[in-house]
């Protein structure tokens, strides 16, 4: 016989087939490569619904009994690394596996199931598995920053806003920015646990089953909060995929952001920051190169996570219900966001926790910018000026001084009071960056001392978390 005469016994679902699939489209059609990854989540679902089918006295005592004892063997094989290979998907692996281990008998697992549901169950499981351990990798980058936040509360730098100089900031207010984005997206990511905390096992192929089944055990079982409510729904949504894919764009995004500050403050323009040789590479050509690759990838990467997001969405956005095989492309795309993700946010913890950032270049920076130029306004103003008279008449001291070639700091007492009368009087530090910040004391502002007050809060909030 030909391989294509073969009727297709080893398939689950050999029995209506006279002939096996031709093996260019097994190869299209295969998702073991991939699902793999889930081998433990799927035995594990198995396990949970061997036992409830013993206890529903819908598989006998030694038949769950047996069933279990061989997924325990295999669950103990995958723990060891055995190699998994020679099936259409994991869960085609595991009845195999199991059939070998205990013949016939495995062939009454699958009572009162789908792969359907299986899918989507194990699905589940791994999500929530790699959601916890990204989160951990969050914690640890938030504690990276605070770190580094405690250090700089008052190392002074220009704050920017269209990239030109602003306002000064503290280095920890800048850095605690990025703590708080990583903050929400921590939070994003246990709201999605939350409602993804649902069963689909038991929904079947799509319409449920005629076996008296227990769904509430088997959620307990595998520490789901509840189980699915309409088996359709069930097994044919994968907004768990997508609500995740997309709460992962938005922190890569983030990472991303924080990427292309060390990309330019490492620049000799900026020169805020140097790089661990540890996390740099050189040039093959220019021996003077240091690069920050790992920043440039983790903001190269993010056109990948915001791919993946595109691509599930695209998915998802024709199918009728209810199961459909477009769904078995959500596994990629989702388990790349999650690699990439978790990888950029390892990387470029390491990134931040080796650096050295450069104060004296950063204080540098603000000197001669006119960055106070706002604290003379806000001077004026505070003694009863409007604040568009006061802001047009530094706007013309700032002019001159620059027609002159000079600087805010050069100004003398009497020029500024010439500028304003309002002016006089007025403190000699007032156009200092140091006097700058103190003065922004307003909540959340970049005051050293309402820093220290954030930082504390920052560090409640991670403490609070547990990490
Ligand atoms: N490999 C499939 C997936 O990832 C598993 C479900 C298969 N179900 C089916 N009826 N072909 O979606």
């Amino acid at each position: 016989m030909s391989h294509s005469d073969q009727p297709a016994g080893d398939k689950l679902w050999g029995g209506r087939f006279s002939a096996r699939p031709d093996p260019r489209i097994e190869a299209f059609t295969h998702s073991l490569p991939f699902d793999r990854r889930m081998a433990a989540q799927d035995v594990r679902g198995s396990i949970a619904h061997c036992r409830m089918l013993g206890r529903q006295g819908i598989l006998s005592a030694e038949d769950a009994a047996a069933i279990e004892a061989g997924l325990r063997e295999i669950q103990a094989e995958i723990e060891a690394g055995v190699i998994i290979e020679g099936a259409e998907d994991i869960h085609t692996w595991v009845e195999m596996r199991l059939r070998e281990k205990i013949g016939p008998v495995a062939g009454r697992l699958h009572s009162a199931r789908s792969r359907n549901d299986q899918v989507a169950t194990d699905t589940r499981l791994y999500l929530r598995e790699r959601a916890q351990a990204l989160d951990t990798a969050l914690a640890r980058f938030q504690a990276v920053l605070l770190e580094q936040a405690g250090e700089h509360e008052e190392t002074v730098l220009p704050g920017y806003t269209h990239l030109q100089h602003a306002q000064p900031v503290v280095l920890a207010h800048h850095l605690l920015a990025y703590f708080w984005m990583l903050e929400r997206d921590r939070d994003r990511l246990a709201d999605w646990a939350t409602r993804a905390s649902a069963l689909p096992l038991g929904a079947a192929a799509l319409a449920g089953t005629p076996y008296p089944i227990d769904r509430k055990f088997v959620a307990r079982e595998l520490g789901f909060a509840r189980v699915c409510e309409n088996s359709l729904d069930a097994i044919s949504d994968r907004d768990f995929v997508l609500e995740l894919a997309a709460v992962l764009t938005i922190l890569q995004v983030h990472l991303s952001r924080l990427a292309e500050e060390i990309v330019l403050w490492s620049t000799r323009e900026f020169g805020f920051i140097e790089l661990s040789d540890r996390v740099a590479t050189g040039s093959s050509i220019m021996p003077q190169k240091k690069n920050p690759d790992v920043a440039e990838l983790a903001r190269g990467k993010t056109g990948r996570v915001v791919g993946n997001l595109t691509a599930l969405l695209t998915v998802m956005k024709g199918l009728p219900l209810a199961y459909n095989s477009d769904m078995q492309e959500d596994k990629e795309r989702i388990f790349d966001s999650l690699d990439t993700v978790e990888g950029c946010a390892q990387a470029l913890t390491l990134v931040l926790e080796t650096a050295t950032f450069c104060t004296e270049r950063m204080r540098a920076a603000t000197v001669g910018d006119f960055s106070t130029a706002t604290d003379l306004a806000d001077y004026l103003a505070l003694r009863g000026v409007p604040f568009r008279e006061a802001h047009a008449a530094v706007g013309q001291l700032v002019r001159r001084l620059e027609e002159q070639g000079r600087t805010l700091e050069s100004l003398t007492g009497e020029e500024l009071a010439a500028a304003h009368p309002a002016f006089a009087g007025a403190p000699a530090d007032l156009v200092s960056v140091d006097a700058s910040v103190r003065a922004r004391r307003s909540p959340g502002g970049t005051a050293p001392e309402e820093v220290r007050r954030q930082l504390a809060q920052a560090r409640a909030a991670w403490e609070a978390r547990g990490a």
